[in-house]
């Protein structure tokens, strides 16, 4: 089995299983983003404890497979980080999709995140990949609410 065929394969669990999905009792913030293009929404919503400690992370919404596993993936990888981890580890996973850092760099960190590597052959699907991430950035700089994302 190849690497794209094993990145798929993950791609598609967390796609079909999506992991920590569905709102969060309590949440300190939630961010809902909605690409008006393909009609696809995404929320996220995030504990942070006294300690300023990402608590929970969940997410719901509707959307095609990439966005979905990716926001699963995101909330795998943020729990038990501090806000300032937390926001460090979206900058490059950012960079990492627009092709400015390589996933390697990113090491442990991203967990399966890294299955998602293979989406920045395909251009217009990298907004899909860090949609949930661009919605766990606002909720984490304490901007609640619901905005339009295009493209
Ligand atoms: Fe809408 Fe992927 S097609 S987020």
């Amino acid at each position: 089995m190849s690497f794209d065929d094993l990145y798929q394969e993950v791609i598609l669990d967390h796609y079909k299983n999506p992991r920590n999905f569905g709102p969060l009792d309590n949440p300190t913030e939630s961010v809902k983003l909605f690409n008006p293009l393909c009609g696809d929404t995404i929320t996220v919503d995030i504990r942070v404890g006294e300690d300023d400690r990402v608590e929970a992370c969940s997410f719901h919404g509707h959307g095609c497979a990439i966005s979905q596993a990716s926001a699963s993936m995101l909330t795998e990888q943020v729990r038990g980080k501090s806000r300032e981890q937390a926001l460090a580890l979206i900058d490059r996973f950012k960079e990492a999709m627009r092709g400015e850092r390589s996933f390697d760099e990113l090491g442990d960190e991203i967990g399966e995140g890294i299955a998602l590597q293979g989406v920045r052959k395909f251009p217009v699907r990298v907004k899909c990949a860090t949609l949930a991430w661009n919605a766990l950035q606002k909720a984490l700089r304490g901007e609640s609410g619901t905005e339009e994302v295009y493209g």
